[in-house]
């Protein structure tokens, strides 16, 4: 799989951690993120990853920040970005079982590598399983262009 990654300040350990990870499990990684702690902004990166992703030109991106809010936020602002702050590998199968998630987001801050490495394999591993889920991402997206649910 062809996987964007990028993050802030906050998240250059554990995307150098990620990014050899997914390298030797045979992926291609796409690093679009800060490589150094000078401060910088997420939204920046959130964005960066939100166009690989809705062009085609990545499967699937990952994002890193202190807590995977801000740029997890951030993402969400992009039509069509259905990106999921995870701290652990059950949400990030169910992200994409459920919601067909397109981008995973974590805290450098608040989990450690290992847990890091679970989350992108539960991630990349599960499958949108369609069906009624289907009809809750169509609201999602009608939410999107400001149509009305009910
Ligand atoms: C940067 O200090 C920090 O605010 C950022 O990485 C992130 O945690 C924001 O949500």
């Amino acid at each position: 799989m062809k996987i964007a990654i990028a993050n802030d300040h906050g998240g250059v350990e554990l995307k150098q951690h990620l990014v050899e990870y997914l390298t030797a499990q045979g992926h291609e990684v796409v690093n679009l993120g800060a490589d150094d702690t000078a401060s910088s902004h997420y939204p920046i990166y959130a964005a960066r990853v939100a166009k690989a992703v809705l062009s085609g030109a990545c499967d699937k991106g990952v994002l890193i920040c202190g807590t995977g809010l801000g740029i997890s936020i951030s993402a969400n602002k992009i039509r069509g970005i259905r990106c999921a702050a995870c701290s652990e590998p059950v949400s990030a199968a169910l992200a994409r079982r459920h919601n067909d998630a397109n981008i995973v987001a974590m805290g450098a801050r608040t989990i450690g590598p290992v847990m890091a490495e679970a989350i992108v394999d539960a991630f990349l591993t599960a499958q949108f399983e369609g069906g009624r889920h289907q009809l809750r991402v169509d609201m999602i997206a009608k939410l999107e262009n400001g149509e009305p649910l009910e």
